[in-house]
């Protein structure tokens, strides 16, 4: 299990990592890295899912307060490897860490299981980008027209409409 680094040992740390089922996830989390419910519907039940947890806040199940969700999926037909689908923080636990251990959590498990490559799509040429390249992921492809041909409503990121998807591969 991952977790923050507590700032005094005598304290249990801030949050931890554990799998997650996938039918608790939560919507808000979801929808800030995927807008489309339906997508999302469509591949979240068959998804390997992963969780960061606040420590401090235990909820009925005993777990803690769900702050970060990492969804991935297993090769479809059509596609032979696996791909981060969904990947989020809470607005306000987010650039302390959290979504870089989550993934590194994920890629860990992983690669223990023999999985060669893990493959994400992103709308965003900046921030976004730059977390996953500095986790290692490489740019392999271009979609063009990515998000004009799947997504009902235009996305938009600081006032640019999202419409090309960068396609990165990471070797595990
Ligand atoms: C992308 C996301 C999961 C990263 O999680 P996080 O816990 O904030 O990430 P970390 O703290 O581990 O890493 C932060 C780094 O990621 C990059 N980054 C990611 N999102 C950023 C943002 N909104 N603003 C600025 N930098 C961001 C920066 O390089 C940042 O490093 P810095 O703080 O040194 O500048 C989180 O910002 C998020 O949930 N965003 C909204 C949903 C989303 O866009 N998901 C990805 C879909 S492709």
């Amino acid at each position: 299990m991952s977790t923050s680094k507590p700032p005094d040992s005598s304290r249990p740390a801030a949050w931890h990592i554990t799998p997650m089922n996938p039918a608790e996830a939560p919507w808000p989390l979801l929808l800030l890295a995927d807008p489309s419910r339906e997508k999302v519907k469509r591949y979240l039940p068959g998804s390997t899912c992963y969780a960061a947890r606040q420590t401090a806040q235990f909820t009925p199940s005993g777990l803690g307060a769900l702050i970060g969700v990492c969804v991935l999926q297993p090769p479809q037909p059509e596609r032979d490897s696996w791909e981060l689908m969904n990947m989020a923080v809470s607005p306000s636990w987010q650039r302390s860490g959290i979504g870089s251990a989550l993934l590194h959590h994920a890629i860990g498990e992983l690669r223990k299981r023999g999985i060669k490559q893990l493959d994400v799509g992103t709308g965003s040429f900046g921030d976004q980008l730059l977390f996953y390249q500095r986790l290692g992921f490489r740019v392999s492809s271009i979609e063009r027209d990515f998000f004009l041909r799947n997504y009902t409503t235009p996305l938009w990121e600081r006032g640019v409409q999202l419409k090309d998807m960068l396609r990165l591969t990471l070797a595990l």
